[in-house]
């Protein structure tokens, strides 16, 4: 017998002998009871389990099995924009397994994650939209928010453990534990810990995929990536229009095609070159680090692509003050980053976190993306470009003519084109730390 509370309103007319009707009635005792009486049962376990299935029952809401009035609230989730999307797609999984709604979360806008006073919280909705995410993860995920909740202290603590002990299936079977109907007379399950959605990884690809599938930038920073984008546009079209009029003996023709420009994440900061280093020693490997000048002959060797072309440099701020990484590139290609650019003051308006966001956003729309597969920030670029070339039909998404191709410049290859290596994201891999935190596998 279903348990909806809706389907039981039909019954109401039914005759009082019968089977539906005493249904009905003991239904009701059991709402009571269990409304009334169960928020007096204090600390976990405490609830009979056939009681809670009656909860259970009645809480379910729509086919998604998410629970009517069930939620997680998570702490403020930190670090760079990418460690913070891949926790909160964390959060929001945790809340799918738990068939809860995730409180909105706050982000952080700042980087500072050492001194939790400068953590700088940004409410979720002041980056990404708040009713087109629920709309496009309806049946999958859920946000709520704050004002939604009926007791605010009607709360089961969720206490994340840390350190080395604290192992991945520990953190799952806890998750599991939380999930037992004997934790639905909770409103909320209420997650605490030091960064509790950093580190353990417990679902495939393709489920954060789905999550970052339903992010979308509010108009107010998606319009900055706009003129971003059109400024990279402009100065590409009147190069390339530059060429044509030589060409064509001076009639300018301007194609109808927006302007293409490649995107490349370029990771030669001092800081980064520490920390490859150290990660190559401690790996065994020798291709996470690449110098400026390997970055700029895997550029040049990408085949097909019609110069002369804008190459966007995707820079650390502290390498904006060195224009070294201005020159040397080779004939066609024309690098520029923000400053170069004159868009410096549409970054500078913006907090870390945003600056960011603008920047992914670049290198998301660029017609070729190439990265460093060891950087979670060019990681997650090649997995929503993956998602893209998966949405318009590419069947051979690894052939050198597929639209939105991405590459990483850190691999070698055996190829004779000695070009960077193709990168496409495996939506089959069983975990996202196989292609978050550094790989050398680019599934092409
Ligand atoms: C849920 O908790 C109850 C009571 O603690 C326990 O008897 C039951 O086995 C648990 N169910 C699952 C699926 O773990
Ligand atoms: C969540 O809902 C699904 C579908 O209704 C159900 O199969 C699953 O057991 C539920 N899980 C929890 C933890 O309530
Ligand atoms: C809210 O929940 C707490 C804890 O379960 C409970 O003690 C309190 O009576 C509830 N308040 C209301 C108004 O239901
Ligand atoms: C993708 O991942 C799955 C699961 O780990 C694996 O079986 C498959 O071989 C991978 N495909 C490629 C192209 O790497
Ligand atoms: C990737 O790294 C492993 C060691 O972690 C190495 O054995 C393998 O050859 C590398 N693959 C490629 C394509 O370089």
């Amino acid at each position: 017998m279903d348990l909806s509370p809706y389907k039981h309103l039909r019954f109401l007319g039914l005759n009082v002998n019968s089977a539906a009707f005493k249904c009905l009635v003991l239904l009701v005792a059991a709402f009571v009871f269990t409304t009334v009486m169960l928020p007096s049962f204090s600390g976990f376990g405490g609830i009979a389990p056939h009681k809670s299935a009656i909860v259970h029952g009645l809480l379910m809401g729509s086919d998604s099995g998410i629970k009517k009035r069930r939620f997680i609230e998570v702490p403020q989730i930190v670090w760079g924009l990418n460690n913070q999307k891949i926790a909160f797609a964390r959060a929001c999984l945790t809340a799918r397994m738990m068939n809860r709604t995730l409180l909105m979360p706050s982000l952080s806008a700042s980087l500072f994650y050492k001194e939790v006073d400068l953590l700088k919280p940004i409410s979720f909705d002041k980056v990404f939209k708040f009713e087109k995410f629920n709309s496009l993860c309806d049946g999958f995920v859920q946000l709520g928010r704050y004002s939604e909740l009926s007791n605010r202290s009607d709360v089961a603590v969720l206490e994340k453990g840390t350190g080395r002990k604290w192992t991945n299936e520990r953190d799952l079977d806890q998750l599991r534990q939380f999930s037992n109907d004997s934790y639905d007379a909770y409103e909320t399950i209420k997650v605490v810990g030091k960064n509790p959605f950093l580190w353990h990884d417990h679902w495939p690809v393709s489920d954060y995929a789905r999550v970052f599938e339903c992010l979308v930038l509010v108009d107010e920073i998606s319009n900055e990536a706009d003129r971003v984008v059109s400024r990279i546009r402009e100065i590409g079209r009147r190069f390339s229009s530059e060429v044509e009029s030589l060409q064509n003996g001076g009639s300018t023709e301007s194609s109808v095609e927006p302007v293409s420009y490649i995107a490349v994440h370029m990771r030669i900061e001092k800081d980064w070159m520490i920390h490859c280093k150290k990660q190559e020693q401690r790996l065994h490997l020798s291709e996470i680090c690449s110098s400026k000048q390997e970055i700029m002959e895997k550029v040049d060797r990408i085949v097909g692509i019609k110069r002369p072309i804008v190459v966007y440099l995707a820079v650390a701020d502290s390498l904006l003050e060195d224009t070294s990484i201005l020159e040397g590139w080779k004939e066609g290609l024309l690098p520029f980053e923000k400053k170069k650019l004159g868009v410096e003051e549409i970054y500078k308006k913006h907090s870390y976190l945003i600056q960011s966001a603008i920047d992914y956003e670049v290198c998301l729309r660029a017609n070729v993306f190439v990265g460093n597969s060891f950087s979670t920030f060019s990681s997650l670029v090649v997995l929503e470009r993956t998602q893209k070339m998966i949405r318009i039909g590419t069947s051979t998404p690894c052939s050198s003519n597929a639209r939105w191709p991405s590459y990483a410049y850190n691999i070698r290859t055996d190829s004779r084109s000695k070009g960077p290596q193709r990168w496409m994201t495996n939506m089959s891999d069983t975990s996202l730390l196989a292609i978050s935190y550094g790989s050398n596998h680019t599934s092409c």
